[in-house]
């Protein structure tokens, strides 16, 4: 498809401290699997199955399909920062259906990097256990602050967000090559 330009979508960057964090809890018949290597392809399917069709899919393609995920999940492990006690999967009775990694910023500072919930398991509260399960192995392994991104119009991830106490610290711009069809970017 031919590009039309750049357009701009808008991004927050949230923040907040790692003290005094409320107790986790996962709804009946779901566990939290922490991270190993066996979990890539899981965590990755999971993840596609989050990200397809969505918005953060047009910014980031690699969300937009398995293989994409795949290959991100891949980098983000391999990455020297990666916190693997931040990384887990949620298995439900039909089996994977959440998923969290994280990496360190900087010292002291880490960095939710993608965090989802499959459609169907929504609204249960299990976003919101996932996010506090890993925001639990920031603060064992010894950070004190957690930051993350995301899109403007993500009002669920925004209340999820806000919810644990997030508070923007800045607002970003993210460029996307424009394409027909596509009226959610800001055109400067
Ligand atoms: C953002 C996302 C992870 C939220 O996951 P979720 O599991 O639906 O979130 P939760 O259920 O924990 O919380 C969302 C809402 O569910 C409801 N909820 C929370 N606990 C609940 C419970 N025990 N029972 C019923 N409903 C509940 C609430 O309405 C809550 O919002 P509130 O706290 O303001 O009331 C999910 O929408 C998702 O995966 N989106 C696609 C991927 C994405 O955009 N990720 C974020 C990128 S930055």
């Amino acid at each position: 498809m031919f590009s039309l330009g750049v357009g701009y979508h808008k991004r927050f960057k949230m923040e907040r401290p790692l003290a005094g964090l409320p107790r986790a809890m996962l709804p009946c018949g779901y566990g939290a699997v922490a991270w190993n290597a066996d979990l890539l392809e899981a965590h990755a399917e999971v993840l596609a199955g989050c990200f397809r069709g969505s918005q953060d899919a047009i910014l980031f393609p690699s969300l937009g399909s398995r293989d994409g995920c795949a290959h991100l999940l891949a980098e983000v492990v391999r990455r020297k920062g990666f916190i693997p006690e931040a990384t887990w999967l949620i298995v439900g009775p039909e089996g994977p259906c959440g998923t969290i990694q994280a990496l360190r910023e900087r010292i002291g500072l880490a960095a939710i990097q993608n965090v989802g919930i499959l459609p169907a398991h929504q609204n249960k509260g299990l976003g919101r256990a996932l996010l506090l399960r890993s925001l639990g192995g920031m603060v064992d392994t010894g950070y004190g602050r957690v930051l993350l991104e995301v899109t403007a119009d993500n009002f669920p991830a925004l209340r999820l967000y806000s919810g644990l106490g997030f508070r923007r610290t800045r607002v970003i711009y993210k460029a996307v090559p424009l394409r027909a069809g596509d009226d959610s970017a800001i055109v400067i």
